[in-house]
């Protein structure tokens, strides 16, 4: 889900200031005194959280389960590379969250409870449908407890509970968000303190995959073919998980506007892709000229449903890799259709929102390919993703890799 930070500037109500993005703080669970000495003579092993699948027609959102407070209560949290702060609902918000497993500060002896309200606007959403109107907004008041992410604790950890939501999250089979955005120095130094890589990498699987997997302070060589391809962050990302891109092209075909220098957002929160309306459009005039907007839903594109099985949408984004290299990632034709609209199932949503100066990427390329994120280099790395045979013929095509391994 992608924070719109201008929003956040704006959000201050009357009870208080408006709440300023916060990295996520980690930091190993305090060993008993006798095990010192073995902390100190291997680093603490990377850890592994398992992610389910939100899957309604597609795959929408990937989420895992952390632990808040004391003692703790086990929530699910969307790990999203989109936003920085951690934000759950809580049993102050009542009736529009009354779907959601919800922390209750109440039973925590470690919550303390802050006097800050804020508002929180998204530019994506939780499924496909396009944000129209701000439709995505929580309200949250700030707070502190201590938070669990697999065998990593922080006492204190500055967050927000969610005290309410606007409708379109009421269907989140998860409680909130644990952002993770690329300036989350604090991640960074915690992982470095236990003697870890400051990076974390992700495993985005299809729903009949499973096994999707986030790994904190390293990442899972079982789970890709080597090696891994690394990009610097772009120059322009804006406190963004962004790469340079310099064209892309669908079904072999490019136009003058899609081959040139863009920034590309990497959100593991949105599950379509987002471009400005004249990207959007070049893109979809290659895959087929009936591909229209859809007007009930402003920023959603789609065609007749029995038109898309003869379409082929192959859609490959150049980047720039390290040293300068280009190299490409391709998201499939099978993610075209990401199902029919509500208010008419004749038509079929496409893989393409639009919304304004918006350049993103999400699930639909990343559960293509194991993907690394660099915190402590300020880069990205993607490999082919080695156990999803049906999907090597589309993500073979990595370049000029270069061999980087962590730890060892
Ligand atoms: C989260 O924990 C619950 C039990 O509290 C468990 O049923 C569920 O499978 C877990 N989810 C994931 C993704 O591990
Ligand atoms: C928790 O952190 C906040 C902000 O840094 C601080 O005001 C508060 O005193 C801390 N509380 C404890 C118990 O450490
Ligand atoms: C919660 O948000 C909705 C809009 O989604 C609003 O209509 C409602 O008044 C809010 N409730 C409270 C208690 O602020
Ligand atoms: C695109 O960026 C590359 C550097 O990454 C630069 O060499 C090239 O001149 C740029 N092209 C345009 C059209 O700006
Ligand atoms: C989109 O294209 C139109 C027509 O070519 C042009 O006038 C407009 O400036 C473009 N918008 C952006 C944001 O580039």
């Amino acid at each position: 889900m992608l924070y719109l930070l201008c929003s956040l500037v704006a959000a201050g109500l009357a009870a208080g200031v408006v709440a300023t993005p916060q990295p996520i703080q980690l930091t190993a669970r305090k060993m008993p005194r006798g095990h010192i000495a073995a902390l100190r003579k291997r680093a603490l092993e990377p850890v592994n959280v398992p992610l389910a699948d939100f899957f309604i027609n597609i795959d929408l959102q990937w989420f895992g389960n952390i632990s808040v407070g004391t003692p703790p209560q086990t929530i699910s949290v969307v790990f999203d590379t989109g936003s920085f702060t951690l934000e759950f609902v809580s049993t102050e918000c009542g009736a529009p969250c009354a779907g959601q497993v919800v922390f209750d500060p109440s039973k925590s002896s470690t919550f303390i409870q802050g006097n800050e309200i804020g508002e929180l606007d998204f530019a994506t959403g939780v499924g496909v449908d396009p944000v129209i109107n701000n439709d995505y907004v929580l309200t949250e008041r700030n707070g502190f407890d201590t938070v669990s992410v697999g065998g990593l604790t922080v006492k204190n950890q500055s967050l927000f509970t969610i005290i309410n939501q606007t409708a379109p999250f009421d269907i989140d089979p998860f409680s909130g968000i644990l952002g993770m955005g690329c300036t989350s120095s604090a991640l960074a130094e915690r992982l470095i303190k236990e003697g870890l890589p400051a990076l974390f990498g992700i495993l985005l699987t299809p729903k009949a995959v499973g096994h999707a997997e986030l790994t904190l302070g390293g990442f899972d060589e079982s789970k890709f073919i080597g090696p891994l391809t690394f990009a610097p962050l772009s120059a322009e990302a804006d406190d963004q998980w962004a790469l340079d891109s310099p064209s892309i092209t669908v079904n072999g075909r490019t136009t003058p506007l899609l081959a040139s220098n863009r920034s590309i957002i990497f959100d593991s929160g949105t599950s379509n892709i987002v471009f400005d309306q004249n990207t959007t459009e070049a893109m979809n005039a290659l895959i087929s000229p009936d591909i229209k907007p859809f007007a009930a839903e402003p920023g959603a594109y789609g065609i007749a449903c029995d038109k898309i099985p003869e379409l082929k949408a192959e859609i490959d984004f150049a980047f720039i890799g390290e040293g300068g290299k280009v190299f490409h990632l391709k998201i499939p034709t099978s993610e075209l259709n990401v199902g029919p609209f509500k208010s008419d199932p004749t038509i079929c949503q496409t893989l393409i929102n639009t919304f304004p100066d918006l350049e993103l990427v999400g699930g639909s390329l990343l559960k293509h390919y194991y993907s690394v994120w660099d915190i402590g280099g300020q880069r990205m790395g993607f490999a082919p993703n080695g156990k999803h045979h049906s999907l090597s013929h589309y993500t073979s095509q990595i370049v000029n890799g270069v061999r980087w391994r962590v730890g060892h």
